[in-house]
């Protein structure tokens, strides 16, 4: 067997996993419209995945109507997107997988054309997004990002409710946790991190502030289900979506500090020389790692994502940077991946046409090793 550190078995909260590969959560925008609940190609797409002991954190889901920014995202604020993650979760559970759910809100990252009634998204202020970065509208065109209107305080517990009902959702749809997504430029690092957080009252400001929201969120998710089945995600030196502190180190250890106590299932990093993998190409050079920033202040488990292969996972995994290492584009297009890289087996390169909408064709047809191509 190739890869000792990433095959051996490791405990994540009441879980026991038999291997390190998780799979990471990927957006594929192949739900069914206009419920925007999983069916039956996404349960198919899953249950190729799971394996038995594996963890699979479930795509990016909006934790509701107004938390989307881009179509074909399943949710997580209906009964039939209940009941469609439930066939999903039933299939993962029935090879013996794990599965956790990404709860979501893309906050400024959305255009009006997403929201109910056509109006503005809402983020911690009134701050656009590069007019650098283009976004699509709902009917597909090419647009630039539009000033998001800000939260008014009283507001921001109802975005706590929305994750909080959403984590209770995901419970009943059969999850094994929920992961918080505080990465990538979304909602909650919106509120992180100060060129897009300018407010003024509790939710802005200093760095105990800034943090609040994630903190407050994680918190009532740990309400629903109990600390060991809440995971967050976190990209700091990221720079997805105009994201970027100019100083990330006393922010983020700050954050990781106040996450320490409550004893969640674990902390997921993404790499920064991987920040915006999901829209393009990316290996940035002379950035710092993550995983070794962190390690020495985060207590718990440490999941680490973003260009890692067999040989770069198993090494931090023996280097003690990481607990487990979340692959995203190779799990595209290797179904069987755990397989493959324990046996040292050939990957199939992935297809970045094929990664966001549309049906079967780049995502339920890469073969498992040794099978045909599939028509
Ligand atoms: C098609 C695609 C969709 C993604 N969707 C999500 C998502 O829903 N949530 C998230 O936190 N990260 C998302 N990411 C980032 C991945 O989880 C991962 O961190 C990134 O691809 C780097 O890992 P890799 O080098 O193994 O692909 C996405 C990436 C890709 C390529």
């Amino acid at each position: 067997m190739k890869f000792p550190s990433l095959f051996s078995p490791l405990e994540i909260g009441p879980y026991q996993l038999q291997h390190r590969v998780v799979m990471a959560p990927l957006t594929r925008m192949r739900a069914e419209k206009p419920s925007l609940a999983p069916r039956p190609l996404n349960v198919e797409y899953y249950a190729q995945r799971a394996t038995a002991g594996g963890l699979i954190v479930a795509e990016a889901s909006p934790v509701a109507a107004t938390a989307f920014g881009s179509p074909g995202v399943p949710g997580i604020y209906s009964d039939a997107q209940i009941k469609g993650w439930r066939e999903v979760v039933d299939a993962v559970h029935a090879k013996g997988g794990v599965i956790f759910l990404q709860l979501w809100h893309v906050g400024r990252v959305s255009h009006s054309s997403f929201q109910p009634g056509g109006v503005l998204p809402v983020a911690p202020s009134a701050v656009p997004i590069s007019s650098e970065l283009k976004t699509m509208t709902a009917d597909g065109k090419v647009t630039a990002y539009e000033t998001p209107r800000a939260l008014e305080t009283s507001e921001v517990a109802g975005v706590i409710e929305a994750f909080r009902q959403a984590a209770a959702n995901a419970k009943a749809a059969g999850f094994d946790g929920v992961e918080i997504h505080g990465a990538n430029g979304y909602l909650l690092e919106q509120f992180l991190q100060s060129r897009s957080n300018l407010r003024t009252d509790q939710y802005g400001g200093s760095i105990e502030n800034r943090a609040r929201l994630l903190l407050e969120i994680t918190q009532a998710a740990v309400e629903v289900w109990g600390a060991n089945r809440v995971g967050v995600r976190l990209s700091p030196y990221g720079i997805a979506n105009d994201s970027g502190e100019p100083d990330p180190m006393p922010l983020y250890t700050h954050v990781v500090q106040s996450l320490n106590p409550l004893g969640l299932a674990y902390l997921h990093f993404i790499e920064p020389r991987s920040s915006g993998a999901g829209r393009a190409e990316v290996n940035h050079q002379n950035v710092p790692s993550a995983m070794v920033l962190f390690r020495p202040i985060w207590k718990g488990i440490l999941i680490a994502a973003g260009g890692f292969t067999g040989e770069t996972a198993d090494a931090a995994i023996s280097a003690g940077h990481a607990d487990a290492v979340a692959f995203g584009r190779i799990f595209i297009s290797n179904p069987d991946l755990p397989r493959r890289l324990r046996e040292g087996l050939p990957l199939t390169p992935y297809n970045r046409a094929t990664f966001y909408g549309g049906e079967a064709a780049g995502y339920t047809d890469y073969p498992v090793y040794g099978e045909l191509e599939k028509a």
